[in-house]
């Protein structure tokens, strides 16, 4: 439609659809769900996991801080199941690793364990492979090969029976899809559907981590696999390479190479949105081979980059140290935040000295990384202007680690990071003036109240959209009055659709804003945003607003 507008044609539209708001007309911002927190038991335990080491590391959890900080996710990783199964084609388990733990329960049932995770108020995670094969067959773990540890042939079975035993959260890996070369979008859009199908028999949600390690890009599918979400997905290989034979588990070192490399293969902040989420590994904080400074520094970027915080650690021997490194309560505000956005490289001033920003909830509010990936001290700075706050009046910085108050400043803040360190603050300002639009198919400057519902078949474009920055960020003006979640595609300047969920509102016609970000093009109104319906009816638009 765009380019079939004529020129004047097109300047009375600019006029009617867009407008520059030094104020922002502000609708709440609706908060969205937030990356998980927990612990795992790949990193520590390979697969000599079994219930007492579940049951000692849930009891550490609720007894250290961790529980009251916001880690509430216990995962049973590979090791848990050899692959065996009835004639019914059901899950048999070794009992003896997995005996009764209650009074009146069966030896061999993976509902003792869980029901211990929740008698303590936390959530309980299991895990599959979506192949025939697990990992086992693959990488050397501890201990003998058992074939026949994924789910291919059994999804509907299984995830219902992970339900029944009553998990709420549920890996699934990708060893076996990948030695039989399958297509990843489809088979984890066919496990989609089997935990859909397991919600509508039993009402219990289990959340989704797709683990295929980046491969197929799953940042591009996973929000959107045949009309349903995977909740998580990894995004690059393990953080810790796996043991090899003749080593002990403990020998497992993690670095911080591997550290960045993983952050830096999360970073799609197109597709982390309204509650979904880049994987970039469980954490190696209090494993062997990081100093306390470079795990200070690989949880500062795991919480600017809004991941998942699942810790790797052997909880029972955690320092005093790691524990505060893990349950800092400003460092995990920044990853909680409730926009649940990504963080964006805002500047490079030189060769490793980078600058990164998360936009937080508080209005004017950023989180910000100075980030050192050189091997000498160097002094990095940051200009509000790249972070979208107003250049007018001085912003007030804070030490995220200390809560330290470092002071006000006018146009930007300078620090000196030693090498291959970080620095995370919050900077709190005021935002820069943001530019207002409207769909184009109400054609005019819309009326008091005015809206257009997105519903079957229906297509809403915004178009002439101008972007400061390469990465923007838009805000979302829309009606959602349902209980649940409403849901949208966007399509940005013809690329691949991402699926947004779009979180009720509030019940009157209350409106609300939700954030993304997107790559578009800057210098001159070029891009054209167009969200279609999926699921019927879609959320009500109103508008959407950029720098
Ligand atoms: C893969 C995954 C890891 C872990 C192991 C288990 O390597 O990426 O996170 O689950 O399998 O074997």
């Amino acid at each position: 439609m765009a380019n079939s507008i004529k020129p004047a044609a097109l300047a009375a539209l600019l006029l009617c659809c867009a407008f520059t708001l030094a104020v922002q007309a502000q609708a709440a911002a609706i908060p969205v769900p937030p990356p998980p927190m927990g612990w795992s038991s790949w990193n520590s335990f390979s697969n000599t996991v079994d219930s007492q080491v579940v049951m000692n590391q849930a009891k550490a959890v609720a007894a250290n801080g961790m529980q009251k900080a916001g880690y509430q996710y216990i995962n049973i990783d590979e090791g848990w199941w050899l692959g065996q199964r009835d004639a019914e084609g059901n899950i048999v388990v070794d009992a003896k690793a997995w005996p009764p733990i209650a009074e009146g329960e069966q030896p061999g049932d993976m509902g003792n364990i869980v029901r211990y995770i929740h008698g303590l108020g936390l959530k309980a995670g299991i895990y599959t492979d979506a192949g025939a094969d697990g990992c086992s067959t693959v990488g050397p773990d501890l201990g003998p090969s058992y074939p026949r540890t994924g789910s291919e042939g059994h999804y509907e079975q299984d995830f219902l029976q992970f339900a029944k035993w009553g998990f709420d959260y549920v890996k699934v890996d990708w060893c076996g899809g990948d030695k039989e070369n399958l297509d990843p979008a489809i088979q984890y859009a066919e496990i989609a559907r089997a935990i859909a199908h397991t919600e509508a028999i039993t009402g219990h949600r289990l959340y989704f981590s797709i683990c295929n390690w980046g491969k197929h890009s799953p940042w591009t599918w996973a929000p959107n696999i045949g009309g349903v979400t995977a909740d998580v997905w990894r995004t690059g290989g393990d953080i810790v390479a796996p043991i090899v034979a003749g080593t002990k588990n403990a020998d497992r070192k993690a670095s911080f190479k591997e550290v960045l490399r993983e952050f830096d293969q999360a970073q799609h902040p197109e597709a982390q949105h309204s509650g979904f989420y880049n994987d970039p590994d469980m954490m190696v904080v209090g494993m062997p081979g990081l100093t306390n400074q470079e795990s200070r520094a690989h949880m500062s970027l795991w919480a600017i980059s809004g991941g998942p915080l699942l810790v790797g650690a052997d909880l029972t021997r955690l320092s005093a140290t790691d524990l505060a490194t893990l349950t800092n309560p400003d460092v995990l505000r920044i990853d909680q935040d409730s926009l649940g956005l990504q963080c964006v490289k805002v500047a490079e001033p030189a060769a490793g000295l980078e600058v990164w920003a998360k936009p937080l909830t508080t209005i004017g509010e950023r989180a910000v990384l100075l980030l050192n990936r050189s091997a000498s001290p160097g002094a990095i700075s940051v200009a509000w202007r790249d972070l979208g706050l107003s250049d007018g009046s001085s912003v007030t910085v804070r030490d995220a680690w200390t809560g330290k108050d470092l002071g006000e400043f006018a146009s930007a803040y300078s620090a000196t990071v030693p090498a291959g360190d970080a620095v995370l603050l919050f900077a709190l300002g005021s935002e820069g003036a943001t530019t207002a639009y409207f769909p184009e198919q109400l054609k005019a400057a819309p009326a008091s109240g005015q809206t257009l519902a997105l519903g079957r078949d229906k297509q809403l474009t915004f178009a002439h959209v101008a972007s400061r920055f390469p990465i923007a960020r838009i805000r979302i003006t829309y009606t959602n009055p349902d209980k649940t979640a409403r849901f949208a595609e966007l399509r940005v300047n013809g690329r691949i659709a991402t699926r947004i969920a779009f979180p009720q509102t509030g019940g009157d016609g209350a409106t609300g804003t939700l954030s993304i970000e997107s790559p578009m093009e800057t210098g001159g109104a070029k891009n054209i945003l167009a969200f279609s319906v999926s699921g019927d009816p879609g959320p009500v638009l109103q508008s959407i607003s950029l720098q």
